[in-house]
């Protein structure tokens, strides 16, 4: 074979390879479309199971509805749940305690007790809270306030926002029991 017969000969074997390689890198990013759609609808029931939790700030009711005179009055968190094929609107997912002030100062407080997770009472007499389970009492600011309360910290605290002029809106959180630091539920 002449020299210019295996030029022209090499340049073909390198034109064959280099459509083997194209062929190959179109059949694959082919094969791989469906899959990454086939993942994407896998995972969409997942994705969408964020949607409605309880995670962010609830519209937990008017302004109106809560008195200014400095006592804690229980709300239910109503809140819409989605599993991973279904969507169940406007359940309870939990309960807090907001107050209201003179001064229109609104706090919020989970009514779960820090330390095992019953539901904190509220003494109206007394102005403190009370956990029936283990005597874990509470000042109205959440802090602990009898010196043998098993709690390991005080009531935890919630964000309050007014929205819209009278809309109470919480960012609704549960967080760990039994520790000292405030750690949320994932
Ligand atoms: S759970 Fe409240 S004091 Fe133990």
């Amino acid at each position: 074979m002449s020299k210019d017969e295996l030029q022209a000969s090499g340049g073909s074997d390198r034109r064959g390879f280099m459509r083997g390689v194209l062929a190959m890198i179109t059949g694959t990013l082919a094969l791989l479309g469906p899959l990454v759609g086939g993942l994407a609808v896998v995972l969409e029931p997942l994705r969408q199971k964020k949607h409605g939790q309880a995670g962010g700030f609830i519209k937990v009711g008017q302004l109106a509805s809560l008195p200014n005179n400095g006592l804690p009055k229980k709300y239910d968190i109503l809140a819409d749940r989605q599993d991973a094929w279904n969507r169940y609107p406007n359940v309870p997912v939990g309960s807090i305690y907001l107050r209201r002030t003179e001064d229109d100062q609104i706090t919020a407080f989970n009514i779960i007790c820090p330390h095992a997770g019953c539901f904190v009472q509220v003494d109206q007499q007394q102005k403190q809270y009370n956990c029936p389970c283990h005597n874990s009492q509470f000042k109205l600011d959440g802090s602990k306030s009898n010196a043998d309360n098993p709690s390991p910290r005080g009531m935890d605290p919630l964000d309050v926002e007014i929205r819209n002029g009278d809309e109470i809106w919480v960012h609704y959180q549960s967080f760990k029991t039994g520790v000292a630091d405030r750690i949320p539920n994932s």
